[in-house]
């Protein structure tokens, strides 16, 4: 019965084991997967909007090459996530369809603008960062799937953020103007990436469930943490500044202490009011709907295809 076959599947979990599409898993289970898979697909493919946003104006060559790169890399990694959600029975068209009415949620982050090319940089550097810490943790996911997706996905988000540090190396070096491009960027990006891992635990309503099920391995303020740590001693080998005047090392935790997030911006942006979030779902829409050619093409292919063979 459900309480045998739940104390089964907290066993399982409990000794590390990964849950596979096929096992028995609780309904609650496989929401809050889908939940977080979904957003975190959607995510990947809205990232894709402010970085595309200077494709055409890259600075070089091989700066546009390397950001082409990470643009198909991220549409890539949705694509592949979309599938993970799918192995847990839902259809990535109603999935899609929650995006596009903005009933479904997506990274914060991705409702910033990009105004200037060091901002390109400062993603790669910031928000990937942020990804590399979040996701190779997700690679140890109870989740079959999920953990695997991440793990494929790890090797990709490492070249984004070395592309992006080294166009920040290089601004930093620059001459003054370009010094000062990316020390504004980093100015804006420092606060809405921190906010990047969730609320804080105390405000975390999903942590913990997620973590007895061994979905998350870390809480959100330990992965925020784990960034800051990481990324301080970088902002200072290139040095520019973080904008925080209570950023201070604390020995006793060999933590870099932070100063306070502004929750309002967080919460106000996540509902939907941040500064890009309407011309994003209107873009997602847009191309949407532009490729409808395409989808119907492929039906009718699919379908003439399939004729084909049962005559
Ligand atoms: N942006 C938007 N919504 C957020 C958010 C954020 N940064 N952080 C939290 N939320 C939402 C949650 O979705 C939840 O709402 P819901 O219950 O309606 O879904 C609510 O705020 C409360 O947050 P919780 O902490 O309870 O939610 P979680 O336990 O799910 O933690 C999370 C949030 C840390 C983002 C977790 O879901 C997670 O690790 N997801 C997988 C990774 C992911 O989605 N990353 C997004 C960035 S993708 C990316 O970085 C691409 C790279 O290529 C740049």
């Amino acid at each position: 019965d459900e309480s045998a076959r739940l104390a089964e599947f907290e066993a399982r979990i409990a000794a590390g084991e990964t849950i596979e599409p096929k096992d028995w898993m609780p309904e609650r289970y496989r929401k809050q997967l889908v939940r977080m898979m979904s957003q975190h697909a959607h995510s990947e493919i809205v990232g894709m909007l402010p970085e595309g946003n200077w494709i055409t104006r890259a600075p070089s060559l091989r700066r546009k090459m390397s950001l082409i790169a990470k643009v198909q890399d991220e549409a890539g990694h949705g694509l592949y996530i979309y599938c993970g959600t799918e192995t847990l029975g839902v259809d990535r068209a109603e999935l899609v369809a929650e995006l596009l009415s903005g009933k479904a949620k997506y990274s914060s982050i991705f409702n910033y603008p990009t105004l200037t090319w060091a901002d390109i940089g400062v993603i790669g550097w910031f928000v990937d960062g942020a990804a590399i810490v979040n996701q190779t943790v997700l690679a140890k996911t109870s989740y079959g799937p999920y953990a695997r997706a991440m793990i494929r996905i790890c090797k990709e988000e490492n070249f984004h953020k070395r592309q992006g540090f080294e166009i920040v190396a290089t601004l930093a070096a620059g001459t003054p103007a370009q010094r000062e491009m990316v020390q504004d960027a980093v100015n804006r990006w420092w606060w809405p990436t921190l906010m990047m891992f969730g609320p804080s635990d105390k405000d975390s309503p999903n942590s913990g469930e997620l973590l007895r099920w061994r979905v998350k391995r870390f809480t959100n303020d330990e992965l925020r943490q784990r960034f800051v740590n990481l990324t301080v001693p970088q902002a200072q080998a290139v040095n520019v500044s973080l904008p925080d005047p209570e950023l201070r090392y604390d020995a006793a935790s060999e933590s870099w202490v932070f100063g306070q997030i502004d929750w309002d911006e967080f919460w106000r942006v996540v509902k939907g009011d941040g500064p890009c979030n309407r011309e994003r779902l209107a873009a997602r829409n847009k191309a949407h709907d532009e490729g409808a050619w395409v989808r119907a093409a492929a039906e009718a292919y699919a379908a003439k295809r399939d004729s084909r063979r049962d005559a």
